[in-house]
């Protein structure tokens, strides 16, 4: 084994040979280290190209519902008929929150971040389920259930609670994306933009090892209770970095002001080395095919309900951008789009992130069930880079 000879420590003295961890290098970020196996999707990032479960997103957006992707991503297989009925009844019959949860909303500040609120909210789930059987298929089967109904409910009831009513209770003829657009506003949503919110949905559904789905491994690894590994996922994505960007994003466009104006932020911001929001992927080296779908979404929705004039800012950004970062494998991500597709259908900006939560509480719970199939607890080891062993000195020795 080779040793790893780490240059000086924090107090600059020169450390030989610090502790040999085998001989893999230090990865920051774990870039390109394969940490567990897994079945669930799969990422083309040269060629863009992304799918579940064998499923490419281009034929689940064009074909499926969010329900639907979220039975595959987690049971393995498309549902037959009889099994999905039976799943969208059960998600239908647990739409509702223990009055307990939504007085625990109405004392949170109306000026916090509904991340924040999604987040202490699903992990509360975890007081009113506390039997903890995480092997059995049932105990399994009926967290999923709770979970998926749960957290639109939650993030529409915050929503409401935040500008001062009460929230609208779920209603079981509607189906999932239109009940949640429903909860939002008591109107039952045009088609089109239910039809798009769903495949919102399922676009976000699930993305491999990303750090919100790894820190819901992480965290299932040590085999605590699902609403603790999915309030983990959410505090993990409501980074700018990760699932924090779309909301970003339209900061930024509102901050570039006109088309003519991208080429010079650009230019601005890659001085600075500041990242532009949207762009950038570990996986793709090539537009996200997300992005690409996304933006459909934004132009259908335009042509029926009216432009948005951040779309062209939008558009000539990401030209100009491609320009100057494109050599560098940098594109628009998923979130670049995803936030005009949400301005459009009315929602607000902050809840863009929650929503994605919503979504991805397909993914981390498939990643969950997939840990306890083969579990191992995470542990990595480190580098040490501090003091070596030394002797106590007295307070009035200092
Ligand atoms: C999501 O992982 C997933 O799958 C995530 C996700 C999912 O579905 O779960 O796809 C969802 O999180 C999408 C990403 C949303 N975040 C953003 O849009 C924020 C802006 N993007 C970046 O912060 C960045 O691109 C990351 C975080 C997404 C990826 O970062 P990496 O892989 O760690 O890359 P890096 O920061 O090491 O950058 C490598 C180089 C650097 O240049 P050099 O120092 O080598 O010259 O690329 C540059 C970076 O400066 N770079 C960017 C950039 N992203 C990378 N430069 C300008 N703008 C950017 N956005």
């Amino acid at each position: 084994m080779e040793a790893i000879s780490v240059e000086t420590n924090e107090g600059g003295e020169k450390i030989e040979n610090s502790k040999q961890v085998e001989n893999i290098p230090l990865r920051p970020g774990l870039e390109g280290v394969p940490v567990t196996q897994s079945s669930i999707c799969d990422i083309d990032g040269n060629k863009g190209i992304l799918q579940y479960r064998g499923y490419p997103i281009s034929e689940l957006s064009a074909n499926s519902s969010f329900l639907e992707t979220t039975y595959l991503l987690i049971w393995g297989e498309l549902p037959n008929s009889q099994q999905l009925h039976d799943f969208q009844e059960e998600v239908q019959m647990h739409r509702r929150l223990s009055f307990r949860i939504i007085d625990m909303l109405k004392c949170f500040p109306e000026s916090g971040h509904p991340m924040d609120a999604l987040q202490s909210s699903a992990a509360s789930l975890g007081l009113f389920y506390s039997k903890r059987v995480i092997d059995n298929p049932q105990y399994i089967y009926d967290s999923v259930i709770r979970l998926i109904a749960k957290i639109p409910t939650m993030v529409a009831a915050f929503e409401l609670i935040r500008k001062g009513h009460d929230p609208i209770r779920p209603r079981d003829d509607l189906e999932y994306a239109s009940n949640f657009l429903y909860m939002l506003t008591e109107k039952e949503p045009d088609p089109l933009a239910a039809r798009v919110f769903d495949k919102c949905l399922i676009l976000h559904a699930e993305h491999s090892l990303n750090a919100s789905t790894f820190s819901a491994r992480v965290t299932a690894s040590t085999l605590t209770d699902p609403y603790a590994v999915i309030a983990s996922a959410v505090g993990t994505l409501g980074g700018p970095l990760h699932g924090g960007a779309n909301e970003d994003v339209i900061a930024m466009l509102e901050e570039i002001g006109t088309p003519e104006n991208a080429g010079n932020y650009l230019d601005n911001a890659i001085k600075r080395k500041s990242k532009i929001m949207g762009f950038g992927h570990r996986e793709y080296r090539v537009k996200d095919p997300r992005a690409c779908v996304l933006q459909k979404f934004a132009e259908e929705l335009f042509a029926k309900f009216g432009k948005d004039e951040m779309y062209e800012i939008a558009k000539r950004l990401e030209e100009e951008a491609i320009n100057r970062l494109g050599p560098k494998g940098i594109y628009p991500n998923v979130d670049f789009y995803s936030g005009l597709v949400y301005r459009k259908l009315g929602i607000s900006r902050d809840l863009f992130t929650p929503i994605f939560a919503i979504s991805r509480v397909a993914g981390w719970l498939a990643h969950w069930r997939e840990q306890l199939s083969a579990n191992r607890i995470f542990r990595p080891t480190q580098i040490y880079t501090g003091k070596k062993i030394r002797e106590w000195e007295p307070l009035e020795g200092r």
